[in-house]
This record gives C-alpha cells, structure tokens and sequence, in this order.
C-alpha cells in the first residue's frame, strides 16, 4: 500500500494526542459483533445499570415544558446550588454556586482545568496507573506529564513522599484518581490528606479525578474537598456518569476557587458552551432527589466484585489486588508471557479478544504492561460466562 507523503496535514497539538483506548477497544468488539461474534464485554467503563426512573422522568417532564435553551454557560443557577450542597452534605466541603461549573460530562471539566492551568512545558505529576485520557488531556496543553510509579505490592498505595520526590520547579499540578480507574485502589484519607497538604504548601494544583467517589467500598468515604484549608490549589472534577448511571447524558462538574472557574467558564464559552438544558434538570433531581438508587447501584458492584475476583482467583498464575472502588479489576497476567508470543498486556488482551471473545482492556492503556483491565460492570451471569472462557483460553495457552 503507497504511503502517505510527511506533509504535516493536521496540528502539532493534535498529533501529539492519540485516539483514547478504551474507545478503540470498543470500536474493534463493535466490528467483531456486527460480524456476529457472541462477545463477552469487560472493555467499557459504564454502569450496566439503566438511569434511575426519577432522573429519566425529570428529563422528559423538563423536554415538556420547554426546558431546551441555552443557559448560562456554566449551567442553570438551581445546578451549580444543586451540585455544591450535594457535595456539602456528603463530604463536608465548602463551595459556593460560583465556584462550580457543569459541563458536557467529567472528562470536558477535566480538560477544561487543564487547559487552564497548565502551560506549555509546565510537568504535571500522574501517578501509575492511570486513565488513559490523562495522558493526552495534560500533553494537548503542551505539558509533560512526570509519571510516579505505584507497587501493586502495596496494593498500589499513593504517598506524599512518593510524589514529594517527582517535584520540580516545574511542577505544576498532580492530577490524583481516588478510586481508581483502572486499578480500583482508594487512597487512604490520611495518605490523601498529607499529599493535598503537601501540595498546597508547594502552589501546586491537585486535580482530583472523583468520577468514582461514590463508588468507594472501603466502608468511609472521602473527598479531597473535606480538606477545606488547601481549596485554593484543589480542582474537583465530579461526574454524574458513574454514580447515577448517565454515562450518555454527559454531565459532569468542577469545583475550584471562582478564578479558576471563571477561566474554565470562558474556555467552555468558545467551544460546547452550557450542556443541555433537559439535562441539568434531570441532573438537578438526581443530586436533589433520593440517593437509595446510588447505595443499591453500590451494593451491586461489591457483589459483582467479589464474585469476579473469585472466579479469576480460579486461573493458575494470574494475581490481582482487591479493588476498592470503582468498578474495575486490574489482573496481572504477567505469569503468561513468553508463552506462544504473549509479551505483555496488549497481547493479552488482543488474543481474548479475537480467540475467546472476550473484550478486555490492554494494561499498556493505564501505563502498564503487566495488566488487563476487565470492567465489572455487567451480570453476574456474563462475568461467568467471560471468566469461564477465559480460564479456558489460559489453559490453553
Ligand atoms: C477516571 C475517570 N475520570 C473521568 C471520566 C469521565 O467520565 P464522564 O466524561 O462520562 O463524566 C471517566 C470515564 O470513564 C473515568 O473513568
């Protein structure tokens, strides 16, 4: 096949990104599945659950009466009250409705604080693992992303020292995912406290990733935001995706200092604007309303986790840490290599999927090559039907 000629077609800031993984994965399952491959899927990263029926019906009653506007570019006046009292209640946290912004889920909010506080070369601390889009938000900006190493030994533990020692005059920010995704690992809150403390007392930024703050099995639950003396360097990025099962609504939220949110409100200003306005009311009622749905929602994953966890405890030579939040199990296969051509994660994980069809996630995505990332999102019955395929296509091997 000719190649293309090295014309620099597109820009540098989007050369240096690359397409997210867990997307790609999805897409090359969707082809094997229009084909009629009978596909077990662990690959994306969204509840199985539907949205709560309170939440859906906000949206359609809001659609009724004419909900379907512009608003203010960093949502509706009764959302950010909404979001800031939510967080108020649960985790103690001190934010006024300036201080907040809603955007077209947690991932734009994410980038939209990147995009704000990082500059060209400034170094931005990622621990190890981490999710896949971290990478590519912080190196659009321009920044260099400075990656510390956690031990699986350790059940993957984040200290201050850990990160004190990665810090440059350089050092920007450090982006922090407690629970973790892909890892499931929760940060202890003294451990969380101590590099919150840390940081501030530097003027470095912690952007703490809470997609998954709800869906924490340690029995407490934390956010940075109870730490209330070092607000002036926290960003909040918060989603409704996970906890509420609205993965395709696209709702998230920041919580930081009102300059920063300013910032954020012009960046977002000049490219989606508000997100939708049928959608911040359904919002509304799912941060206003009842939160039995989101115990239940937990309740089930802690079921699904230890029954995946045990069934993988089943497949010789392959280890796995005890997540503790999220919805994830993050397996080392490394026993595996130098077995019939497996070298690492991604063999792994392509190997599942075109040989046992089960969709997995190749470690190399989180930064790591010793791991595939299996969601547990999904029937008790289909992570026995995948797990038995696996056991099965491991045996082989
Ligand atoms: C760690 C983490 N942060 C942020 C997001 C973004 O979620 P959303 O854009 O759906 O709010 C995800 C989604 O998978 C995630 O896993």
């Amino acid at each position: 096949m000719a190649t293309l000629p090295a014309l620099k077609q597109f820009t540098d800031r989007v050369n240096r990104i690359e397409i997210s993984a867990t997307m790609a994965v999805v897409a090359e399952a969707s082809k094997l599945k229009a084909g009629g491959a009978d596909l077990v899927e662990f690959g994306a990263g969204e509840p199985h659950f539907p949205t709560p029926q309170h939440i859906k019906d906000a949206a359609i009653a809001a659609i009724q009466q004419n909900f379907t506007r512009y608003t203010a570019v960093a949502g509706m006046a009764e959302l950010r009250s909404a979001i800031v009292q939510r967080h108020a209640t649960d985790f103690g946290s001190d934010y006024k409705p300036d201080e907040a912004i809603a955007s077209t889920g947690g991932k734009l909010a994410l980038f939209n604080a990147v995009q704000v506080l990082v500059d060209h070369g400034d170094e931005v601390i990622l621990p190890v693992p981490y999710w896949v889009s971290f990478k590519d938000i912080i190196e659009y900006g321009g920044g260099k992303c400075v990656y510390v190493e956690t031990d699986e030994n350790e059940g993957f533990r984040l200290t201050a020292d850990m990160i004190e020692r990665s810090v440059t005059p350089r050092t920007r920010a450090i982006i922090i995912n407690s629970p973790n995704n892909p890892s499931g690992a929760v940060i202890n809150p003294q451990d969380f406290t101590a590099i919150l403390r840390m940081a501030h007392k530097r003027g470095i930024y912690v952007i703490a990733d809470e997609c998954y703050v709800y869906l924490n099995y340690t029995g407490s639950t934390f956010s940075a935001g109870s730490v209330r003396d070092v607000k002036e360097h926290l960003v909040i990025a918060g989603s409704l995706s996970k906890t509420y099962a609205m993965t395709g609504w696209r709702l998230g939220y920041a919580l930081a200092p009102a300059p920063i949110i300013s910032a954020m409100t012009k960046l977002q200003s000049q490219s989606t604007s508000s997100s939708a306005q049928m959608i911040q009311k359904a919002a509304v009622a799912a941060l206003t309303g009842s939160q039995q749905c989101v115990a239940d929602m937990k309740a089930e994953y802690i079921q699904l986790r230890d029954l995946t966890l045990d069934l993988l405890g089943k497949i010789p030579g392959i280890s796995c840490v005890k997540p503790q939040g999220a919805f994830y199990v993050y397996p080392n296969v490394s026993a595996y290599f130098g077995r019939t051509g497996v070298e690492s994660g991604a063999d792994v994980a392509k190997r599942l999927l075109h040989e046992a069809h089960v969709v997995t996630v190749p470690g190399e995505a989180f930064g790591t090559r010793d791991h595939i990332r299996l969601s547990y999102a999904t029937s008790a019955q289909e992570i026995k039907r995948g797990l038995e395929r696996m056991k099965e296509w491991f045996a082989k091997l």
